[in-house]
């Protein structure tokens, strides 16, 4: 199986109401939610990616080439690249039934785990929507991450127990989820957290704690105060909340703000290797991909997920080459080009 055949199996399964198409920007799938478009006019996945585009790489070739390591440590591991797939729940409302909860994140966390790197899974209204994908990262050895939606305290506290039993890398909570409009719509909304209430469940768990949802230098250091391990830079790739910046142009501002104390993940519109590198070169550590990840693994299950994954590590090697950072840590701001 080769990505072109990946995409052309996905456009069979999930069209129309993901149209698969040759760039992954929001347009055509403008508002649509159910769906997997952004929220309202849609205009914030548009921008995110579009502000990605606008960035441009710094090429240069005249140094004494290295082996490149692409490789990244976090949570006490080292993965082959700075790279997860993104939390992606209700996979049936949105793209169509022929994945489910199990099905979903089989795909995703085993396709990862071949390709050196780990996925992580989401929540929805019903228990099944977190249990299911928290079982099948348990039997891959752990390698996954379970994304919690802010619901009451104590239903929070025992999935971040559950997740700490299933052995799992780290923990995450979306906490923008709050403007998800299908939660609300399925009776079971949920609200902004307290920073006193994330201390509460950050201090209940030995594991690396995620906040997902991260959009001003402001809630970063919330995030820090919480005692997070890391944050993600993250809009919900624009389902939450019209009219927000994109995630690259906030991400500067973040990173100067918790850079070095907390790790930086960031979402939204990336698309290549070549946007995993800019991002790095803004500050971030490492990043999420949603919807492609989604469109691989229904068009190849696992193989289309490990398959993806190589095509974007194997891109992220191409431009750290072309513009001379030989590993992660050596790729910088004056690498790419903001004018
Ligand atoms: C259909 C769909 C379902 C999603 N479900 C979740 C979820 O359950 N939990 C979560 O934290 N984020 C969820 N997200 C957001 C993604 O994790 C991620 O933040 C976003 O898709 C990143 O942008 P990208 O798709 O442009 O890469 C979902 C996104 C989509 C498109």
């Amino acid at each position: 199986m080769n990505y072109q055949e990946v995409l052309q199996n996905a456009r069979e399964i999930i069209n129309p109401k993901c149209k698969v198409c040759k760039a992954c920007n929001g347009i055509a799938c403008r508002g649509e939610i159910p769906g997997p478009g952004g929220k309202g006019t849609g205009s914030v996945f548009v921008r995110n990616y579009e502000k990605l585009e606008e960035i441009k790489l710094n090429m240069d070739t005249l140094y004494a080439f290295k082996e490149l390591d692409t490789s990244v440590a976090l949570f006490g591991k080292r993965f082959k690249y700075p790279v997860f797939a993104a939390p992606i729940g209700a996979l049936g409302l949105h793209y169509s039934d022929k994945l489910n909860d199990e099905t979903y994140s089989r795909a995703i966390i085993e396709g990862c785990k071949q390709a050196g790197v780990a996925g992580f899974t989401g929540d929805g209204v019903k228990a099944e929507n977190y249990e299911v994908p928290l079982k099948v990262i348990e039997e891959a050895g752990g390698c996954g991450i379970p994304t919690i939606k802010p619901w009451g305290l104590a239903e929070v506290l025992e999935n971040v127990a559950k997740a700490e039993k299933a052995g799992v890398l780290a923990v995450a909570m979306d906490v923008d989820a709050a403007g998800l409009t299908v939660l609300a719509a399925a009776g079971k909304p949920v609200k902004p957290k307290p920073v006193a209430e994330l201390k509460q469940i950050v201090g209940s768990t030995g594991l690396p704690f995620i906040i997902k949802g991260i959009m001003t230098a402001k809630s970063a250091l919330k995030a820090a105060e919480a005692g997070a391990y890391g944050i993600v830079v993250s809009n919900h790739g624009g389902r939450v909340l019209d009219h927000t910046p994109a995630t690259i142009e906030v991400l500067p501002e973040i990173a100067a703000a918790v850079g070095g104390r907390l790790k930086i993940f960031i979402d939204g519109g990336i698309r290549s290797g070549l946007d995993v590198f800019k991002a790095l070169a803004l500050g971030a550590d490492a990043v999420l991909i949603g919807r492609p990840y989604a469109v691989a693994a229904y068009g190849g299950g696992s193989e289309g997920v490990a398959l993806y994954t190589e095509k974007i590590g194997s891109e992220l090697r191409d431009a750290m080459m072309m513009t001379g950072a030989a590993a992660l840590d050596d790729i910088s701001q004056e690498m790419v080009y903001l004018k």
